[in-house]
């Protein structure tokens, strides 16, 4: 099987979740609580890898989401979850971790969602984010690396449920899809 070209590296990938690893853990230092929320399925392999590095304590839950087609973006919000969280995430500090921002959508509708609940902090953490392709505004609390706007595979990313596990992010060519 071909395979499509880098994009960011293993090497790469590794270096900034360190460093993400690092600002989490010390902006949770003194927190107390820490949930990560991964959203299914794209960040599976991130917030493993991400949460191996914290020192923090903190607990794991994912949640899964289902987004209209492009037809039905005019309504009023685009994103409805599917799957919730297990435990209750009142009075917790929850970061929510994405595999990628891309319109915004997901994240911001998680954001509102989230913040509903009432916890003590909620804030995000994305590896990847297409600022080109940004339709609703969202503050990404830890960002791994701003990419421009080409389709993006691996470490997570798939493309028709393809490519999932490559072990780097590569730029899928259309001649591919
Ligand atoms: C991707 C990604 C985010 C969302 C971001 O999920 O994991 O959840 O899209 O897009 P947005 O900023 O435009 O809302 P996808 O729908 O590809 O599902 P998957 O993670 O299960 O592959």
């Amino acid at each position: 099987m071909d395979l499509p070209p880098v994009l960011l590296s293993q090497d790469e990938i590794s270096a900034r979740v360190d460093e993400l690893a690092a600002e989490i853990d010390r902006v949770y230092a003194e927190a107390g609580s820490l949930v990560l929320i991964g959203v299914l399925k794209g960040s599976f392999i991130f917030l493993s890898d991400l949460a191996r590095r914290l020192t923090v304590p903190h607990r794991i839950e994912f949640i899964a989401v289902s987004s209209y087609g492009a037809k039905e973006s005019e309504v009023a919000d685009p994103v409805r979850l599917i799957m919730d969280v297990r435990h209750a995430i009142d009075d917790e500090n929850v970061l929510l971790v994405e595999d990628i921002v891309d319109t915004g959508h997901t994240l911001a509708y998680l954001k509102r969602l989230f913040a509903a609940h009432d916890p003590r902090s909620v804030r995000t953490c994305t590896l990847l984010h297409k600022p080109d392709r940004t339709e609703e505004d969202v503050d990404l609390d830890f960002l791994g690396f701003t990419i421009p706007d080409v389709w993006v595979v691996g470490y997570g990313l798939d493309y028709a449920e393809r490519y999932r596990t490559l072990p780097y992010i590569a730029e899928l060519p259309p001649e591919m899809r």
